[in-house]
Formats: structure tokens, sequence, C-alpha cells
């Protein structure tokens, strides 16, 4: 199968068991988010699937090919992985933390080239970060600091990207262009994506196909549209809510219950 593909994958840290025998299909091409409660093994997941982590048992296939057995930089040609929350070395500029993405295309013959040059341009503007280049990573907000790794990840130029989090400390409007900006690579260019995200009504609109995981398992799998219930959201994510549908997409849009004002209340007190 192309895509990835991982068989009877476990992971432990220590003694605590997080991945348990979980076998999951990453379809080539398409959108794939991984959502679930805190703690859930989300990352952990994904780090696997990018070979960041090795499994205590089970296989991962990547179009194919035994993952484990693929020359280090031959995995990172076809794939890209943003971290939760990475660290840059201190004083480093965004431009080199870019370039940084080129590093598996290169070798003793094939030094830094125009391509790279183009390829790290490019990741630049399509993130708004051209602006800030000679800037210091550390020096950033959140949201830019964001933005400089996202471009580091486009800059690797990979068929699949795995990106855990992208949105975490970004405003509205910065959120919808990176997801945007990933749906466009998708559609265009038909390349793989496998993020986590926490806004689920972010998740139903972008996904092609969504993966909760829950209890070191994954508890469902598929369109957001026969996934999202629910019975869903109450198990994976312990709330009631009520799903109705995204007046823009016509995607599954989840209204979490609880203790806020309703408008039996606002109606009373005007
Ligand atoms: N390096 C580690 N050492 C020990 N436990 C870890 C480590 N990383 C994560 N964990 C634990 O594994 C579980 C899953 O973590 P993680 O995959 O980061 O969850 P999620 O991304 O879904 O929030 C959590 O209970 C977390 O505390
Ligand atoms: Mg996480």
């Amino acid at each position: 199968m192309r895509g990835i593909e991982a068989n009877a994958l476990s992971l432990a840290y220590g003694e605590a068991l997080i991945i348990d025998n979980l076998d999951i299909k990453i379809p080539k091409g398409e959108i794939t988010v991984f959502i679930g409660g805190n703690g859930c093994g989300k990352s952990t997941l994904l780090r696997l699937l990018a070979r960041l982590l090795k499994p205590k048992s089970g296989s991962i296939l990547l179009d194919g090919l035994m993952l484990n057995k693929m020359g280090t930089k031959d995995v990172a040609k076809q794939l890209a992985i943003l971290p939760q929350g990475p660290d840059a070395p201190k004083g480093l500029s965004v431009l080199q933390l870019v370039k940084q993405g080129r590093y598996p295309h290169q070798n003793w013959l094939k030094q830094w080239s125009r391509e790279d040059e183009e390829k790290v341009n490019k990741a630049l503007e399509a993130t708004q970060m051209t602006e800030y280049a000679e800037r210091e990573v550390d020096s950033l907000s959140g949201g830019q600091r964001q933005r400089a790794w996202i471009a580091m990840v486009l800059a690797q130029d990979t068929d699949t990207i795995l990106l855990d989090e992208p949105t975490t400390y970004l405003d509205m409007t910065h959120q919808i262009e990176i997801l945007d900006l990933l749906f466009e690579l998708n559609e265009k260019e038909k390349r793989t994506i496998v993020m986590v995200l926490h806004d689920l009504n972010l998740a139903c609109r972008y996904a092609h196909n969504i993966v909760a995981v829950q209890d070191k398992k994954i508890f469902a799998q598929g369109k957001p549209e026969e996934v999202i219930t629910c019975n869903l959201v109450k198990k994976v994510f312990k709330m009631e809510c009520q799903i109705t549908k995204d007046p823009l997409f016509g995607t599954p849009l989840c209204i979490p219950f609880g203790k806020g004002r309703c408008i039996a209340e606002v109606g009373a007190s005007n």
C-alpha cells in the first residue's frame, strides 16, 4: 500500500505502555488529522511514524518499504516532521533554521544549489516569514516561531508532512492561513499531510480522514462526517456536546455543553 501503514505497533516509556498493538493506515495524498485528549498518545504515535521513536514491537511501512530499514537521509527526503514545541539552538536565525530543511538534499557532490535557495525562499514566503529571515528564532513571538518551524518543514520539500499541533500559539488568522497552506499543498501537489489538531471543528473542515486516539488505541478512523458523533466526543474527550453542521462547509460542528451562559439566562437579564 502507498502511504503509511503500521501494524501491531506498541511503544512503552519504561514500564508505561502508551501505544498498544495498534494498526493504522494513512492514505497517500490525503489530509489525516489525529484527535484525542491530552496525554492519549498522539505525539508519541506521530513520532513513531516519523521514526523519531523506536517501537517496542510492530512494523511501519512507508510507501511499502520498511521504515526501519531505510537510510536516515532517504526517510528525510520523503517525510518531514514538525514535533510539538521544538527548540532551536540559541542564536540561530530564521534563515539558518529554514536552510536546515535542505540538509537531506545535500551531499559532498551536491552542495548548496539554486534549487535549495528557491525552496527556502518559497517556504519563507508561504509562511510570511521573509521579513523575519535575519531575526533570531529565540527573539520571535510564539506564533512567529511556529511559522519559522513550519517554513523549515516546507523547505524540506517532502511528499509526506507530519505536524504536531501546527496551529498552537497562532492567532485565528494565522491558524487558518497555515491550515489553508497545508490544504493547498495537498490539493495542488497531492502531498500527504498528517497532523495533530486540538480544534475539532477545524479538524473536520480540513481532514479527509480523522483518527481518534484513546486509551493506547485507535477509537475510530474515517471521514469526519462518519466518525464525529456525540458518542465519540463523550468517550474520547469525556464531554457532552451537540453535533451540528458547519454553516460554511457542511462538515460536523461540535458545540460543547458547559456551564456558560445559556440563551434563556441571557434573555432573562435583558
Ligand atoms: N519521554 C517520555 N517519557 C515518559 N513518558 C512520556 C514521554 N513522553 C510522553 N510520555 C507520556 O506518554 C503519554 C502520551 O504522551 P503524548 O504522546 O505526548 O500525548 P498527547 O500528544 O496525546 O498529548 C502521556 O501520559 C505522557 O505523559
Ligand atoms: Mg502532544
